[in-house]
């Protein structure tokens, strides 16, 4: 049976997990997470006074990234959850963020310098419709970050073993949804490997600059040109 990612499942289990989505995250990466951001953000080279949209920004971890990077850049938290915006606000209080769905984006052609998107499209259901809005808010020759998992390795199916250990020993004393944990994993092992997402991208029109593998592939992030 595939994920269920209709729109409106996918907005209530975000909203339901925001309160203790940072510390999972912190623990399922043992930490490394938050250094493979900063990483992929450091590759972008965002030139000063630049235009950012940060799609499925969540808690707000690439706005806060970015603003220490490059403070001069105006940047914008584009997410479906209004409680993961509300902790992305805490951790970001003179940021810009906006409630949207990231297949129907509100801004005009050729707007952003860069737009970034970390573990955010294998999440969404219309995929397809979603990169053709990042290729359309884009200026041209502005570039695109994805970042998400990568290969489906072995050191993959480690981590899948690691959050289902992980949900079973914290479950309880978080009062964790369990069944969003079971959906991560889901959901990654359904997503496409890099190679097929990276031919989805060329076929907007981007041109691939940069690939980043981390763990032997499991995750893995690309940065693609207008
Ligand atoms: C796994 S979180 C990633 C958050 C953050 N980028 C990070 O790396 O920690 C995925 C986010 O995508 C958001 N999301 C899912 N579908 C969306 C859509 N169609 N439009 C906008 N945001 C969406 C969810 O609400 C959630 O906050």
């Amino acid at each position: 049976m595939t994920c269920n990612k209709n729109p409106e499942k996918i907005t209530e289990m975000f909203d339901e997990i925001s309160s203790y989505y940072d510390k999972m995250n912190n623990l399922i990466s043992l930490g490394t997470h938050l250094i493979i951001k900063k990483t992929a953000i450091k590759n972008l080279k965002i030139r000063p006074n630049s235009y950012i949209l940060d799609l499925c920004c969540g808690t707000g971890d690439f706005t806060k990234i970015i603003a220490n990077i490059e403070p001069s850049s105006k940047i914008i938290g584009l997410d479906a959850s209004e409680n993961m915006i509300k902790t992305a606000k805490q951790k970001n209080p003179k940021k810009i963020f906006i409630q949207g769905d990231c297949t129907r984006l509100i801004f005009k052609e050729n707007e952003f310098d860069y737009i970034t998107i970390g573990f955010g499209l294998r999440n969404i259901e219309d995929r397809q419709k979603a990169i053709s809005e990042i290729y359309r808010t884009l200026k041209p020759n502005g570039k695109f970050l994805h970042l998400d998992f990568g290969n489906h390795t072995i050191s993959g199916k480690l981590f899948n073993f690691l959050v289902l250990a992980i949900i079973n020993c914290f479950g309880i004393i978080f009062n964790l949804n369990k069944d969003s944990y079971k959906y991560l994993i889901q959901s990654k092992n359904e997503y496409p490997e890099p190679e097929k997402l990276i031919k989805e991208f060329e076929n907007y029109g981007f041109k691939l600059i940069k690939r980043k593998d981390f763990f032997f592939g499991a995750i893995s992030f690309q940065i693609l040109q207008k």
